[in-house]
């Protein structure tokens, strides 16, 4: 596996790779667990060269937020993404991303202010802004995302289209630990009761999915139902709990055809987020549908 630490390097290895076929690219903010193991997999099995990104972007975090004690350990990544057969791991210092005098920022406008943008402003512009810039790097045919965080997958989509960029947005299913719980660099500042309690959070989004199935399509009703459960654990705070249409991100007023259930909650001082797509009619895979931008 190629490791490259400069953008002059990224873009001549990633120049070579096109020169022989599609190359996938995984963006991640590194302490990589399976979730972004398997997207790594992914982007290997649908093209013939493979680059994961490996950064932790400072202009996603907001003041007070947890950019200083997020989890690193670069030489572990660098070992599991060996062990998977990524092709290229691209690690970028600060300064390479950002030089001095870097000023620009992609403005994800409403879509950005909705779900996890009211509580963090700013968060998905640093995200869409870090992303654009990667893939001016790398330039790949494909660019692999998770599930998990949807809303960035949304947003991530709506950018690629309308700045016109000429790479395919896969958004892949949500891994999870075997109780449910998705899978997150933040788990391992979890307290030993608060691990215990997080899988409440996907408890609740598998009541959401069950209530629905039975015939349930008021969000009001669901949520309620949601937020009661959520209660039975004292430890979990949690911070919004929406029914929207995942082409916009707003509330809807009936469940009908595809809608997202997102919520975002505390644990200490952790922070977790977690989203399931329901769908009522067709495309029951649960999953965002996937489109070139
Ligand atoms: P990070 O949180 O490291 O996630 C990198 C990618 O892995 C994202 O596409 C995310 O959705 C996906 N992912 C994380 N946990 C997952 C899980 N349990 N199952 C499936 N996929 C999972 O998301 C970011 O980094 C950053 O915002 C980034 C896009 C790299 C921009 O800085």
């Amino acid at each position: 596996m190629l490791t490259v630490r400069t953008v002059r390097q990224m873009r001549r290895a990633a120049a070579r790779m096109r020169a022989r076929g599609t190359v996938g690219f995984v963006p991640t903010m590194g302490y990589l667990h399976e979730g972004h193991l398997e997207l790594v997999r992914h982007a290997r099995a649908r093209c013939d060269s493979s680059v994961v990104s490996i950064f932790v972007n400072p202009i996603q975090f907001g003041p007070g937020e947890d950019l200083d004690r997020y989890p690193r350990d670069i030489a572990r990544d660098l070992r599991l993404l060996r062990a998977v057969g990524a092709g290229c791991a691209f690690a970028p210092r600060i300064g390479e991303m950002y030089p001095p005098g870097f000023a620009t920022r992609v403005d994800t406008g409403e879509l950005g202010r909705r779900l996890c943008g009211r509580f963090r402003p700013g968060h998905f512009n640093g995200v869409a802004t870090v992303v654009v810039r990667l893939l001016s790097i790398v330039r790949p045919d494909v660019a692999v995302f998770g599930q998990k965080d949807a809303q960035q997958a949304v947003i991530i989509r709506r950018v690629v289209r309308d700045l016109g960029l000429d790479t395919e947005v896969d958004v892949q299913p949500t891994v999870r630990e075997p109780d449910g719980l998705a899978m997150s660099s933040r788990n391992v500042r979890l307290s030993a009761d608060e691990r215990r309690a997080a899988p409440v959070l996907y408890r609740s989004l598998e009541l959401a999915r069950d209530l629905v199935s039975r015939g349930e399509d008021r969000p009001a009703a669901i949520r309620a139902r949601m937020r009661r459960l959520i209660r039975t654990e004292p430890l979990v705070r949690l911070q919004y709990l929406a029914i929207v249409a995942p082409g916009d991100l707003r509330p809807v007023r009936r469940i009908a055809g595809e809608t997202l259930v997102a919520l975002a909650a505390f644990l200490g001082q952790t922070r977790l987020i977690d989203n399931v797509l329901l769908c009522t009619g067709r495309n029951a895979a649960g999953r965002l549908d996937t489109g070139r931008g």
